[in-house]
């Protein structure tokens, strides 16, 4: 018999996961949770917000795979600390990322919000956009999405530093890193991406004092945000504060303190606000099952996992 394999996911279809197992690698025994029969015989679980309590419940645990790239939806609840945790590094996923990332820049920079509302008034103006070269994109997390979409974006043009925890000596754009150098990265910055994993230290990072350090003086005049991130990065009270005053003139969302975002939240209608339900990089199972079974494969052969988490660090 072949390893066994828990499907636990919340609010996505398990079924999709499990097809894709099925097809790809058909001699695992897949369990969709929460019908894994005996919990003792799971070698592998495969997660996104595991409910709690429920991977604590599985002892034989071999090893936690995270259908997304962050963690915090496992790190936030009862975890297994002493089972190896991988997450996806994948071109999937990480290609549908910076799609989404150079799209915004690029409708930031063309003032594309602006002739949309122009051309349903069927008003003919044209307005001076300034040249990629001319627009100074910071992101916040220059990790695996962080180096593909400051690639991407550089190739188009703009102008692209990162900012990290640890320095990057060899990278090919400027990198900042650390508390000490964020307020000269936030100062070169008219379009800031945030691509920080959700840990200790950045929740709530994206506040007003980081908004009210973005350069005014660039090409765009007022700063615009990209939160491609984690929600519990941004506190929405001073985001919606920044964007009514002007120290913001955007923010692109994909993701938010409360997700499904609540009908009721002043962010669903605000003009300066564009916003997506966390689909920045919206993958398929069948792309990222590849990955997993590629995964699955080594830990049955006794190598080590690629992609795994340091559980100290939070990412
Ligand atoms: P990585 O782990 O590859 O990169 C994380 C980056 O963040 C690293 O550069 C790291 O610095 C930096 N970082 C972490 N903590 C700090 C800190 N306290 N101060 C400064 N920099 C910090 O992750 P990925 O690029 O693969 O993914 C990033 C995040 O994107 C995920 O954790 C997830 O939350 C989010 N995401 C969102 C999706 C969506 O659909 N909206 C889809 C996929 C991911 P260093 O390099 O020094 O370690
Ligand atoms: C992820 C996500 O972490 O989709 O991959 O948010």
């Amino acid at each position: 018999m072949g390893s066994i394999v828990a499907i636990i996911v919340d609010g996505w279809a398990p079924e999709e996961w499990a097809d894709a197992l099925n097809r790809q690698a058909p001699d695992l025994e897949v369990r969709i949770w929460p019908d894994i029969d005996d919990p003792g015989a799971v070698d592998f679980a495969l997660v996104w917000k595991p409910p709690a309590g429920v991977l604590t419940d599985l002892p034989n645990l071999k090893a936690i795979f995270s259908l997304g790239a962050g963690v915090d939806h496992v790190l936030g609840g009862a975890d297994n600390p002493g089972v190896p945790l991988a997450r996806i590094v994948d071109p999937d996923l990480t290609h549908r990322m910076s799609e989404y990332i150079v799209l915004h820049c690029l409708i930031i920079l063309r003032k594309q919000r602006l002739f949309d509302v122009q051309q349903r008034e069927a008003s003919w103006h044209a307005h001076a956009m300034p040249l990629a070269a001319e627009v100074r994109v910071g992101i916040l997390g220059y990790g695996t999405l962080g180096q593909d979409a400051a690639t991407k974006l550089a190739t188009i043009g703009f102008d692209v530093a990162g900012w990290s925890r640890t320095a990057k000596p060899q990278a090919p754009h400027p990198v900042f890193h650390g508390a000490a150098m964020l307020k000269p990265f936030l100062a070169r910055t008219d379009i800031l991406v945030s691509l920080l994993p959700l840990t200790p230290d950045t929740r709530g990072f994206l506040n007003a004092g980081i908004f009210d350090c973005l350069a005014r003086e660039g090409a765009l005049g007022e700063p615009a945000l990209i939160n491609v991130g984690r929600g519990a990065s941004q506190n929405e009270a001073d985001m919606l504060s920044a964007l009514d005053s002007g120290v913001l003139g955007h923010a692109v969302l994909d993701v938010f303190e409360t997700e499904p975002l609540p009908p009721e939240n002043p962010l669903w209608h605000h003009p300066k606000v564009t916003l997506t339900p966390h689909v920045a990089a919206d993958s398929t199972p069948e792309g990222l099952t590849r990955l997993i079974v590629s995964q699955i494969r080594r830990a049955e052969r006794g190598e080590p996992l690629l992609h795994l988490v340091d559980r100290k660090r939070g990412y």
